[in-house]
């Protein structure tokens, strides 16, 4: 054809088109080979450096994640003169991984790697070698029952030993890391040699150590530097200490694989080990066998490294993590109670507990433990993605920008369990988790290590609930993770308590005993079915420091009937919970209003002005007048009573309690002594006024009926030893002291779940201007008001402001719930355990206004709102019927209505 054209064309024109032509091809050959030769993007390097100072070596995974929004999924990045090609984001990791899984699975051998194995070994190597010890680790496992029954009898057996181990702390702080790597061991340990180690066994503890200390230390940047320029080697802390680490292990697991090899029986194969042996001795005289000796132990090494510290630091993170969100550990706690009770969880029951299953999976995603998997090479040139990739070039798959990835998880950032679950609630598979990685080398041990997690992790949250250490609250347990070659979280000294003591039980404070009642039910039938010998006062030192035994809140006997009797009498006359206190309150109300307004709308700290306005309500009924609230007086009297209160729960405090003697040493102990004498200056200085201008035909207030009657009793020669001048003191300033704190307390937290829940506020304020409009609002509103009810009474449930009651004692031996309690024991009713408590309450840590509402939106009154205690001891307003009244307000500020409604609330406190 090619003759046939140029038959018709002249010479030279001819020659010049052969030119031309070929030199196009050519051209076109060279632009596609460079095409095709192109490599990744990435980060000019610097000469023998590389990109070292573009990326952060403390947190390389992160700062390779942040390199990629800038240059896409496949770039490339220089460590020293080392090209590394990085695979970011799920759809390319997976595009490698699996789709083109031969041509990026062979694993890289840094020198670190080839220091630890030879290429001996699963970890780090490649080839045959490799493939047949996979290969047939895999099948040997299986036949030991890994992913079957019979290593979950194992795991269910360590998880007895575990949770033992975990018991012996009694609820203190613990370092958990090694215990759980001690279990995840054993269960290891089991497969591979038949047998399980004693926690205390120093070989045990020895291997599983230097273990997590290899990982850790493979990890840090001198191990890195060292990958890059090997010659560094003996001038590395690291280094040596990691050679020293591989030699010792090698010693210790080598004497166990010696000891099988002694006592081998072929026809009754114990452990991995055996079937090793066994298949060794079976290819004997084989010279390119891999069954040797070198294969053997960097197997059984490397199955333990790299079994061992991932999942007990798995088990850690998902601790944690129920230790930060403890409203999750309670939903794990109810679904595990629910679908299991208290017999042992099993494998089976993991399709019942999708929840669980939930929380399992975004721990695991979130705490992200291997963030780029161990280092891939290519095994042969590649094209991917338009990008050449030389054989032999090192591939880090990047799981952080896999299991962070914005485009797959909602909230990629934070733990959110709804990542695993649908609308309804059932456990859904998310192709994006990727934890173990994927394709050839994807975890040999991922069936071992998911059974691992579920069993120990169910197990563990059916004998316990996980805590910060006391001191520390949820919100400062600390996320950031400590940096290996995985990524442990911090030891933040977690402590375990233990739900296997049911809702009574006893604790020691010091040589103190003491006993809990926990829950609704408990609560109740204690304090009201059993009102008399669960409602004396536990009068401790301190408490008898502040009274002598006089008053009613630390008193007890025929003085505190008394003087409870005589304050409940007196204070209805007086028109509590009645329109007198009604009017007192609005009147009180106004002059708070005008405090807030003084603010003009900037942020203001609320706590003095509203102590102030509950404390005069208390003073008009008390003193029969009210302060102003720049009274120096009135102001040091509830400044006092606030700080006495701190300063009576602080840890010192308690300490006095249990050694009395210690109190003169303590600071704390010396300002509440000096509190108490002042206040009681204060306070008698008051009554002395009242003493002084009283008129037995005009009662003034409680000050006023207290002397009457005492002047009565005595006139009429009764006994009146009761109504004394130290009776007078101690209960005026109980009712001060008990009412002021508390209400004001319950007011401020109101405030605050108003200001953070800004659309519930709304509707409190929608409901208030619809019934009340803009006339002040009266108490017998409420019953019109079922919203604005429903709110305040679950920001008092969830606020939960006298958490543990005060203290009560038995009056007499008693048998309760099977368990005999003695006379004067000291008894903590846990109002906490009542107003949490997750049979009564449909959300018990969410702020959820429903929890007083029924269907069609009409206040439900809920028995389990116990926030004033119960029985003979309950709040001393409590015992009053229904509210009379309720007080109004002033028509300019709806946001105050609040506070009003509340002010109500705290005369049934008193
Ligand atoms: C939560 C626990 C675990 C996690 C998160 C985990 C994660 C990983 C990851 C990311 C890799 C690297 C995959 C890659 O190179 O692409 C890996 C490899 C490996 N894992 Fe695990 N692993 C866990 C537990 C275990 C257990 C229990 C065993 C032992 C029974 C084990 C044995 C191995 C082995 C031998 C390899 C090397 C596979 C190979 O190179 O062919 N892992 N694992």
């Amino acid at each position: 054809m090619i003759q046939y054209i140029f038959r018709f064309i002249p010479a030279s024109v001819s020659l010049v088109w052969v030119i031309v032509s070929v030199s196009v091809l050519l051209f076109l050959y060279v632009q596609l080979s460079v095409l095709s030769r192109r490599e990744p993007p990435g980060p000019r390097p610097l000469p023998l450096l590389g990109n070292l100072f573009q990326v952060d070596l403390k947190r390389l995974d992160q700062s390779l994640f942040d390199l990629s929004k800038k240059y896409g999924p496949v770039f490339l990045v220089s460590f020293g003169p080392k090209k590394v090609v990085v695979l970011a984001g799920y759809r390319t990791v997976k595009q490698a991984l699996v789709n083109q899984a031969n041509e990026f699975g062979n694993r890289e051998v840094t020198p670190i790697f080839y220091d630890f194995n030879k290429e001996h070994g699963i970890l780090f190597a490649n080839g045959d070698s490799w493939k047949e010890m996979r290969r047939f680790t895999l099948s040997t496992l299986r036949d030991f029952g890994m992913g079957k029954s019979i290593s979950e009898q194992r795991i269910i057996e360590e998880c007895g030993w575990l949770i033992e181990e975990f018991d012996q702390f009694q609820g203190k702080p613990f370092d958990d890391t090694h215990t759980i790597s001690y279990a995840v061991s054993n269960v290891l340990s089991g497969l591979m040699f038949g047998k399980r180690f004693e926690y205390r066994d120093p070989l045990l503890q020895a291997i599983v150590n230097r273990d997590n200390e290899t990982i850790y230390l493979t990890g840090t940047a001198s191990i890195l530097i060292y990958n890059m320029f090997p010659w560094m080697g003996p001038w590395l802390k690291n280094w040596k200490a990691l050679m020293k680490n591989m030699e010792d292990g090698k010693a210790d697991l080598g004497k166990i694989i010696t000891e099988l090899k002694d006592t081998l029986d072929s026809d009754t194969c114990r452990c991995f080990v055996d079937v090793f042996l066994t298949q060794k001795q079976n290819l004997k005289g084989n010279n390119h066998t891999h069954y040797h000796d070198d294969n053997l132990l960097y197997t059984v090494m490397n199955l333990f490294a790299a079994g061992t510290d991932t999942t007990a630091t798995t088990i850690n993170w998902c601790l944690l993590f129920m230790a930060k969100y403890p409203h999750i550990q309670e939903r794990v706690q109810e679904e595990l109670n629910q679908v299991v009770g208290s017999r042992q969880v099993r494998i089976e029951d993991r399709k019942n507990l999708p929840f669980t299953d939930a929380v399992i999976h975004e721990s695991q995603r979130l705490a992200n433990i291997a963030p780029m998997a161990i280092p891939h090479t290519t095994s042969k040139d590649v094209i991917f993605q338009g990008y050449f990739i030389k054989k032999g070039t090192t591939v880090l798959p990047l799981l952080t920008s896999v299991l962070y990835d914005e485009s797959e998880w909602e909230s990629p950032r934070t733990f959110n369990p709804s990542h695993f679950l649908d609308k309804e609630g059932k456990f859904i598979k998310r192709d994006a988790f990727m934890p173990f990685s994927a394709g050839r080398r994807v975890c040999l041990g991922e069936s071992l290590a998911r059974m691992d997690i579920f069993l120990f992790f169910t197990s563990l949250l059916q004998h316990f609930s996980f805590t910060p250490p006391a001191g520390i609250s949820e919100d400062e347990l600390d996320l950031t993770p400590v940096v290996g070659f995985t990524l442990a979280p911090q030891p933040q000294g977690l402590c375990a308590l233990s739900k296997k003591y049911g809702p009574v039980f006893q604790i020691y404070f010091g040589p103190k005993k003491v006993v809990v009642l926990a829950g609704y039910r408990t609560v109740k039938q204690a304090l009201v079915n059993h009102a008399v010998e669960f409602g004396n006062r536990e009068v401790t030192p301190i408490f008898y420091d502040f009274n002598k035994g006089h008053g009613i809140l630390f008193a007890n006997g025929d003085s505190w009937r008394e003087m409870r009797r005589f304050s409940l009498t007196t204070l209805k006359d007086f028109g509590m919970g009645k329109r007198l206190s009604e009017e007192k309150i609005i009147e009180e109300c106004y002059y708070l209003i005008e405090e807030f307004e003084r603010f003009k709308g900037k942020p203001f700290i609320n706590s003095q002005a509203i102590h102030y306005a509950v404390s005069n309500v208390m003073s008009a009924v008390t003193f029969g007048k009210r302060f102003e609230y720049t009274d120096p007086v009135f102001q040091a009297m509830v400044d006092r009573d606030n700080e006495s209160i701190h300063l009576a729960g602080t840890a010192s405090v308690m300490i006095y309690n249990l050694l009395p003697w210690l109190g003169p040493y303590l600071k704390n102990w010396r300002d509440l002594m000096k509190n108490i004498e002042d206040g009681k200056s204060d306070i008698g200085k008051i009554i002395a006024d009242l003493k002084n201008t009283l008129d037995p035909n005009l009662c003034r207030c409680f000050v006023d009926a207290f002397l009457i009657r005492k002047q009565n009793l005595e006139e009429s020669k009764i006994n009146s030893s009761l109504y004394n001048d130290n009776n007078l003191l101690y209960s005026v300033m109980n009712l001060f002291g008990a009412g002021n704190d508390t209400t004001g307390n319950t007011l401020k937290w109101c405030l605050l779940y108003m200001a953070k829940h800004p659309c519930v506020q709304e509707q409190v304020q929608d409901e208030l201007k619809r019934v009340v409009g803009s006339r002040q609002v009266r108490v017998e509103d409420r019953k019109n008001l079922p919203f604005t009810d429903a709110v305040i009474h679950e920001s008092q449930r969830l606020a939960n402001i006298g958490p543990m009651a005060l203290p009560h004692a038995t009056s007499q031996d008693v048998t309760f719930q099977g368990y005999f309690i003695k006379k004067g024991t000291t008894v903590i009713p846990l109002l906490t355990s009542v107003l949490y408590d997750e049979s009564e309450w449909e959300s018990p840590y969410s702020f959820n206004p429903s929890h007083f509402l029924d269907k069609e939106g009409k206040f439900i009154k809920r028995d389990a709102f116990l926030a004033f205690s119960a029985g003979r001891r309950a709040c001393l307003g409590k015992v009053w019927p229904e509210w009379s009244s309720f007080c109004s307000s002033p028509p300019c500020s709806s946001t105050l209505l609040l506070p009003l409604r509340l002010e109500f609330q705290r005369m049934s406190w008193i």
